[in-house]
């Protein structure tokens, strides 16, 4: 072989040069593949690519252009034609892809809309608003420069783990109409996890007091029970477990302070769990410890529900109103009702001794709910959550009312501009979303510490930055905005 020869017949130099040689072809492939803007944070693309050269193409940037390119190639295989389209009716976007909808006009009580996915309908005159989905929804990628009559609608059921942009007011004021967790929200959805009324008071799973003391005697379980794999969230958790864990005996099934595997018959590993096996696992725990992985006013999930379906008492923690969502008064112990964790830990202790005071809390499961809120946002929400488990057919899940919303609000300021006045200009606020800044447990597990060293909160804190620069933005008519966030997070860092 040529190399063999090149090394062993003492010429060093030209066997070195094509080593280097070889490796720095290497170097320069393996840069390339690596090489993708989505993989760096926000932060660290504008640290290294504040590409000064492109202030001399103001209204094109690159990578507006190479979105605009991709959409266009997106719609053009996946769309097909768009001419079947009334031209009456009012077009709403996914700006985020979402509903993959390529396209089609729907009925909202009596009012239509076109919908779609398809970005090439961006300059269409009948376009009315664009819809986000929280998650998705980016400073370097909107409908931008902004029109006087788009209406922009937000849907974000997620916490802001997934996007602290959207926690600070100037974000949420860019937004017209909004669907989230806060009651607070045009079309809230505080209780998307939370099935039917039926099936919170369902008994199928509930287990006897007896029953659950036999399952600590005979099977060793512990009084209370934890499952995360989503480990050091927001919330810092699993801080407050370890500190619990002192003081009370906690069986952890998930990857975060795992202490204990699941035995028979319930094998199987926790992410593809059925349901069913699942539900009987929590009913066996005298309580299950529910904490959401980020604290928001009314950010509940079905770690929240589903104990209280299967006769589990919940330690919940996450929304500070979460009492507001109680079954009944006395049905859950709230983290936040307590000073301190060996505070909790007793009266966690105590109420697994006293039988009778533990059925207290479950009450509610033979008698029904009584919090009257409760039963009057269940009675008249028209839409039920999206999931197979309460499918039937005739139900409306949330996204597709949400959508209906909009289409309706858009319709009315139509009309509004059609009688000659402009309808009196809406937008969302800190109450539409806001969450606020993400804290730690001290040592006696009481939340509330702020952390310099927290990376959520600082991560927290850097969005605020770009949700001013993006709000400046906007509001200036720019037609992309990476490069003017760049540009202020840069001002900022110099200060
Ligand atoms: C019970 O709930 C109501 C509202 O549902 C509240 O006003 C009241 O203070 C609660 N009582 C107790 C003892 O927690
Ligand atoms: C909170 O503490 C008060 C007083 O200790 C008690 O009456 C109430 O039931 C507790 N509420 C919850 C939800 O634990
Ligand atoms: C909670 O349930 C108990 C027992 O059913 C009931 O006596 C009490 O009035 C309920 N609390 C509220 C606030 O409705
Ligand atoms: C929508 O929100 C924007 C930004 O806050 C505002 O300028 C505009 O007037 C609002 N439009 C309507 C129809 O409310």
């Amino acid at each position: 072989m040529w190399l063999e020869r090149l090394c062993w017949r003492r010429r060093f130099f030209r066997c070195f040069a094509v080593f280097v040689l070889l490796f720095m072809v290497w170097m320069f492939i393996s840069f390339m593949l690596t090489f993708n803007d989505e993989d760096f944070p926000e932060d660290v693309v504008y640290d290294i690519f504040i590409d000064e050269t492109r202030d001399d193409h103001p209204h094109i940037p690159l990578d507006q252009e190479i979105l605009e390119e991709a959409a266009r190639k997106k719609a053009e295989k996946r769309y097909g034609s768009v001419k079947d389209i009334d031209p009456t009716d009012p077009i709403i976007m996914w700006w985020t892809e979402f509903t993959l909808e390529p396209g089609k006009a729907k009925s909202c009580k009596d009012k239509r809309c076109f919908f779609t996915n398809n970005r090439a309908f961006k300059n269409h005159k009948n376009l009315r608003a664009f819809m986000f989905y929280g998650t998705d929804f980016s400073s370097k990628d909107l409908p931008l420069p902004r029109q006087k009559h788009h209406e922009w609608g937000l849907l974000h059921e997620e916490s802001p783990k997934n996007n602290y942009l959207l926690c600070h007011e100037e974000t949420l004021t860019l937004f017209n109409h909004t669907s989230t967790f806060r009651r607070e929200s045009d079309f809230p959805i505080t209780t998307q996890h939370l099935h039917s009324l039926k099936w919170l008071e369902s008994d199928l799973y509930t287990k006897t007091i007896s029953q659950k003391n036999r399952y600590q005697q005979q099977d060793g379980l512990a009084p209370v029970m934890y499952v995360q794999s989503d480990c050091d969230p927001p919330s810092d958790r699993d801080s407050f477990v370890k500190l619990l864990m002192k003081h009370v005996k906690v069986d952890s099934y998930g990857t975060c302070l795992h202490n204990k595997h699941l035995a028979h018959p319930i094998e199987s590993p926790l992410e593809g769990m059925a349901h069913r096996d699942f539900y009987e696992l929590i009913s066996r725990y005298k309580f299950a410890l529910s904490m959401e992985n980020a604290v928001c006013k009314d950010y509940i999930t079905e770690k929240f529900w589903r104990p209280l379906m299967v006769g589990t008492v919940p330690i919940a923690f996450g929304s500070p109103a979460i009492h507001d969502f109680f079954p009944n008064n006395s049905s859950v112990i709230s983290i936040l009702n307590f000073t301190s964790v060996e505070d909790l830990a007793s009266k966690i202790n105590e109420l697994n001794e006293r039988d009778s005071d533990y059925d207290k809390l479950r009450t509610w499961k033979y008698t029904g709910v009584t919090n009257a809120d409760l039963l009057k946002i269940l009675k008249e929400r028209e839409w039920t959550p999206d999931d197979e488990q309460t499918w039937t057919w005739g139900n409306i899940n949330f996204v597709d009312a949400f959508e209906c919303h909009v289409c309706e609000q858009v319709h009315k300021n139509l009309e509004a501009e059609a009688r000659g006045n402009s309808q009196a200009s809406k937008s969302a606020n800190l109450h539409h979303y806001g969450c606020p800044i993400p804290l730690k447990f001290d040592g006696s597990g009481k939340y509330g510490q702020f952390n310099e060293r927290n990376s959520w909160s600082t991560l927290y804190q850097n969005q605020k930055i770009v949700a001013e620069s993006l709000k400046e933005c906007v509001a200036l008519g720019l037609s992309y905005c990476g490069d003017y966030i760049a540009k202020g997070n840069k001002r900022h860092r110099d200060f």
